[in-house]
């Protein structure tokens, strides 16, 4: 029979009269124990400890090295207690300062100034009605500043004006062809379309890609409208 067993058939009156007696018989051993040990320690300790005479001399040479390191004290000296304490802290010191040299304090963030004019980006127009809206909203262009930006701005290094083909199209005749070269799309949308995305319309034996496809951040849109209004004055 095992013990499972045992306690399922044995009467729960019984098994708690067992355990009562099992924790008074323990309690009774336990306390017994701590008594004899008690007294045992007790006794060990006043058979060891000093005599009150042997305190008193004690307690007065104490006391006579107290008052003699009070009289020769320097304001500050390394004693055995203060030792640890104090490379600790200078252990710290040097970690704290070790680590400022790697971590950055995050930024300060300025606060965001509301009047400050935001980059203008010219608008990468995808389709008709949209190339349409955008230039039809650019302001009135200055014909003579264009052909000062075709400079400044590079196109002259791909575009010719003659009518040689150079890396990319001459710009003769420009405005004529751009008005039928995409279905929907006038000469002036063809051409901003041209110059901000330029991948947009590829032209027959040119290669795609060569152009810069980041005049878009290059021009503001009085700019544009002058680069415009000079290829429509010269090159139609
Ligand atoms: C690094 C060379 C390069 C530069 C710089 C460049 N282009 Fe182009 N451009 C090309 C090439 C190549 C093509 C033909 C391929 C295409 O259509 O994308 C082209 C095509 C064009 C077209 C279409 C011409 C047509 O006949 O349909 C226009 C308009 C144009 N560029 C305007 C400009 C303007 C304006 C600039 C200056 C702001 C400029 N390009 C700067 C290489 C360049």
């Amino acid at each position: 029979m095992d013990l499972a067993n045992l306690l399922k058939t044995t009467d729960p009156a019984i098994l708690l009269a067992i355990a009562s007696g099992a924790m008074l018989i323990a309690s009774l051993v336990l306390g017994v124990g701590f008594t004899v040990g008690g007294r045992a320690l007790s006794s060990w300790l006043r058979a060891t400890a000093p005599s009150e005479k042997e305190v008193d001399a004690a307690e007065k040479r104490y006391l006579q090295d107290f008052i003699k390191s009070q009289a020769t004290s320097k304001p500050f000296s390394m004693t055995p207690t203060n030792e640890p304490v104090l490379i600790s802290l200078v252990c710290f010191l040097g970690a704290y300062l070790a680590s400022m040299l790697f971590i950055t304090p995050p930024a300060v963030k300025e606060p965001e100034n509301p009047n400050k004019p935001k980059p203008v980006v010219l608008t990468v127009v995808k389709d008709a009605a949209k190339a349409k809206k955008v230039a039809s909203e650019l302001p009135a262009g200055n014909a003579a500043n264009g052909k000062v930006l075709y400079e400044d701005k590079g196109c002259v290094g791909c575009h010719t004006l003659d009518g040689k083909a150079s890396v990319g199209p001459s710009f003769q005749g420009v405005f004529t062809r751009a008005a039928s070269r995409k279905p929907e799309y006038g000469a002036k949308e063809y051409v901003y379309e041209s110059v901000v995305n330029p991948n947009a319309y590829v032209v027959d034996g040119f290669q795609q890609g060569i152009m810069p496809n980041n005049y878009n951040t290059q021009f503001k849109p009085q700019e544009i409208a002058d680069l415009l209004a000079w290829l429509e004055a010269n090159y139609k």
